[in-house]
């Protein structure tokens, strides 16, 4: 298996080292006694104790001879009261690695965990990039779903207790040292987790392909991500036990989330978070639902259009991604947004943060647009 990193992008990343392999959470307790570590903390959710993981996980980490202390609580979307909480849990333990296991959610919270523990105060004090407080506990990410990226980031997202706000806070130590990819720990993904944690990495490689921040690196990840999930997305929703499959876009989501560190995200995830806090759309079905409108806003630069074209010819690849949005069969949960919140839903959308990064200017007024065209296809997709 670790042939499929030699000509991976993953294989050369140097921050976060990648083990991947059907199977290889059985060594975690050797990853994390390479870095000498004695005690450590499981951060999760109830949802992967229920399935087994944590305990596989857990009996790894005893049989190298280490302890270890568990903290469960994690919720999606996690806010800053999960993270206090689970630096609470952790106050009186003596740990010296953290483990997220989970969907972003948890490898998020851990991040979060190892902030506070070093410098106290709640996350909104971290916002930004680069304010950690002393040194931070270092981190095994083992993510179970593909997926957010999250175990190839230096941030945690986390919501705001009082504004709802999504806060991103990022240092380079908060970033994962060992990232651990199983793919048969995405094999209990329920269908729906499949499909919009699937459209999220689709929509990771998409824009971070063409953001005005973009640089050769990001561009290599975002190309080794997109032709994972183009080969691979609809295949799995209809084979889900296919392990080939499931570990190509495990890898996928690693390769589109360290693109993301690169190169950052566009107009798609700034529509997103508005109609996740107005009408409740899940994250990745609402990026996965802007992508073809917002390709086809974006491929009307030239400039643009050539860096989308290194990925497919513009027509095909719009064919790739409605096909992608066909197959999740989820554009149906936006069909309870109100068109008379178009307005509103555009302003937010300008205010976002990933906004000033798509490769061509977006308004207001171009998110009205972007929101009327998005929400007629997605009438159509659903049909
Ligand atoms: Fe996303």
């Amino acid at each position: 298996m670790g042939d499929a990193l030699s000509a991976s992008v993953l294989g050369r990343s140097e921050r976060t080292r990648v083990e991947y392999g059907n199977g290889i959470i059985g060594r975690l307790g050797e990853f994390a006694t390479g870095l000498g570590a004695k005690h450590a903390l499981v951060v999760t959710d109830p949802g992967i104790v229920a399935v087994g993981h944590v305990d596989r996980a857990e009996a790894s980490l005893r049989a190298a001879g280490l302890d270890v202390s568990r903290f469960a609580d994690v919720h999606e979307n996690p806010s800053e009261s999960d993270v206090s909480a689970c630096r609470a849990a952790a106050a009186d333990l003596d740990i010296d690695v953290l483990i997220g296991l989970g969907g972003g959610s948890s490898i998020d919270v851990a991040k979060g965990c190892a902030f506070l523990r070093a410098g106290g105060g709640r996350m909104a004090d971290y916002r930004g990039h680069g304010l950690a407080k002393g040194e931070l506990l270092p981190l095994i990410a083992v993510p179970t779903t593909a997926g957010t990226g999250s175990e190839m980031q230096s941030y945690a997202l986390i919501t705001h207790d009082e504004t709802h706000e999504k806060l991103a806070c990022g240092d380079p130590q908060a970033a994962a040292r060992i990232a651990v990819l199983d793919p048969e720990l995405t094999l209990t993904q329920p269908r729906r987790i499949t499909a919009v944690t699937g459209l999220d990495t689709l929509a990771h490689a998409v824009e971070s392909a063409v953001t005005k921040k973009r640089n050769a690196t990001s561009d290599a990840c975002a190309d080794e991500a997109f032709e994972l999930v183009a080969a691979n997305f609809p295949h799995v929703l209809e084979a889900p036990n296919d392990l080939e499959a499931r570990g190509a876009m495990l890898r996928a989501s690693a390769c589109a989330g360290l693109a993301i560190e690169h190169s950052m995200l566009g107009a798609a995830h700034s529509m997103a978070n508005p109609l996740t806090a107005h009408f409740d759309v899940t994250h990745g079905c609402a990026v996965g639902c802007a992508l073809p409108t917002v390709v086809r806003y974006n491929a009307e630069r030239g400039e643009v259009a050539t860096r989308y074209v290194a990925l497919r010819p513009i027509d095909e690849l719009v064919t790739v991604l409605r096909h992608c949005v066909r197959a999740a069969g989820v554009a149906s949960e936006l069909g309870h947004v109100d068109r008379a919140a178009i307005p509103t839903l555009a302003r937010e959308a300008a205010e976002q943060w990933t906004a000033q990064f798509n490769p061509r200017q977006v308004g207001p007024d171009d998110f009205a647009s972007l929101y009327g065209a998005m929400l007629d296809e997605c009438e159509e997709l659903a049909s």
